[in-house]
């Protein structure tokens, strides 16, 4: 499962690119099989969740090609999804990867059938799917569970108004590309506002799909009857990039961040500024520096604008070190402070209750030999791998490759010690 060996203490200093969004690439990769002309997506991350989702994509029957742009180095992925051989998700993949739920949507909008089962991911909590059948039957599509698997058929979509209970993006996606070949339109209201989702809808409209109001709470798409070739470069990672931030400041570092929208970093540039941390926003760049020992401030993760629940546990990594105590509320997830046990385990004095966790911050972490149980929670333990005294090994780092590309060598160019054991 793989291992990092972190000799922390130093502060990062440099320069560092985010990489193309995750989220922002799954989906879109799903979406390429609505199409039957070829799709390609550039500035795409390589990541272990995009192999198995081009696996998955290569299981149903897609022509993939991922590859390097010889000019600018940058990865780029073309999927054909000429003709499909099967409308059932393999098992083994669909367990591999949680966000494989949303290839339902396109399936049934492309085919009228989808096989899936219960998706596997992160340990962060239940993960149910409730609000994606919810909304596909709303759609006109007959769902049945049965043994494990989820299956859902449909002649034909016809489009309709749906009021999300809670703005899901993953529910939202799904609607979304589900609607693209409905008959008629379709309305999302209380819909997620991701930046994520307004970068699926710019690839969908270059599709030839009429999708409008991404970023907003009430989306509407109009139905097209055929999609053609599209092109689309994917937006920087705005968690990475705020992982990063957060290591600078933990660390205290001063770096610069390239290929990052600074508005979709705002809740996280808001929430350092108020630490006492120096974050400058450029034209695609964001300049952080730290002054000495970051304040305590409480944080509250909530869908989109409001503090992202992907950078809870690395903030939490951030106030184990604060001068003063913080007071975390995670409303999105259930079960999101698995990295509160590890921390502690590194010195940190964190009280965990419910949705809720009071850290008391010190003024040094010491080194420990820690496990990552999930990307995020793996991502907090590394920057408090950085801030700590000593040496820190981070197992199972094979999570956090799931939504890191190279994620060792890249703080390696901000000067930490940091290496891969394989
Ligand atoms: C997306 O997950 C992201 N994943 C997550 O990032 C992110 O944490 C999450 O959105 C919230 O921003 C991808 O985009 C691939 P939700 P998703 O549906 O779509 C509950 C990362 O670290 N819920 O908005 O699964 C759910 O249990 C990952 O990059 C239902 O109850 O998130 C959760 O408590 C982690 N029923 C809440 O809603 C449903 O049918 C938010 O989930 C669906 C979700």
């Amino acid at each position: 499962m793989g291992k990092f060996v972190i000799r922390g203490g130093r502060p990062l200093s440099g320069r560092v690119r985010a990489s193309g969004s995750k989220n922002a690439v799954l989906p879109m990769l799903s979406a390429a099989i609505l199409n039957a002309e070829p799709c390609t997506v550039i500035d795409t991350p390589d990541l272990k969740d995009v192999e198995v989702m081009l696996d998955i994509l290569r299981w149903l029957g897609a022509a993939v090609e991922a590859g390097f742009d010889p000019r600018s180095g940058r990865g780029t992925i073309t999927v054909h999804a000429r003709n499909l051989k099967t409308h059932e998700v393999d098992e083994h993949l669909m367990r591999e990867m949680r966000s494989s739920i949303f290839l339902m949507g396109p399936l049934l909008g492309r085919l009228g059938h989808a096989r899936v089962c219960y998706p596997g991911g992160c340990a962060i909590g239940p993960r149910p799917i409730d609000y994606h059948l919810r909304v596909l039957r709303a759609l006109g599509a007959r769902i049945e569970e049965r043994a494990g698997f989820i299956y859902a058929e449909a002649d034909r979509l016809v489009g309709c108004e749906v009021h999300l209970d809670f703005p899901s993006v993953g529910a939202t996606e799904n609607l979304i590309m589900a609607a693209v070949l409905a008959e008629g339109t379709t309305v999302v209201r209380n819909a997620a506002k991701e930046p994520e989702i307004v970068d699926l809808q710019n690839f969908l409209n270059a599709m030839g799909a009429r999708v409008r109001g991404a970023g907003t709470d009430v989306i509407r798409v109009q139905g097209a009857s055929r999609l053609g070739p599209a092109e689309h470069a994917v937006i920087p990672d705005r968690i990475e990039a705020g992982t990063f931030m957060v290591a600078a400041a933990g660390t205290g570092g001063a770096i610069t961040i390239e290929n990052v929208i600074p508005e979709h970093v705002e809740a996280v540039t808001a929430k350092l500024r108020e630490a006492g941390v120096e974050v400058e926003a450029g034209a695609g760049v964001v300049h952080v520096s730290a002054r000495g020992r970051v304040r305590a401030v409480d944080y509250k993760t909530l869908p989109y604008p409001g503090f992202p629940t992907d950078m809870q546990p690395q903030f939490m990594a951030l106030a184990s070190v604060a001068d003063g105590t913080s007071i975390i509320t995670e409303t999105v997830f259930t079960n999101r402070f698995t990295q509160a046990e590890e921390l502690r385990r590194m010195g940190a004095s964190i009280k965990t209750e419910g949705y809720t966790a009071v850290v008391q911050g010190m003024e040094r972490l010491s080194g420990a030999t820690v496990t990552a149980t999930d990307l995020r929670s793996g991502a907090a333990l590394v920057v408090a791998g950085l801030e700590a005294e000593g040496v820190t090994t981070v197992e199972n780092v094979i999570h956090v490759d799931r939504g890191y590309e190279a994620l060792e060598v890249k703080l390696r160019g901000l000067g930490a010690d940091i290496e891969r054991i394989a």
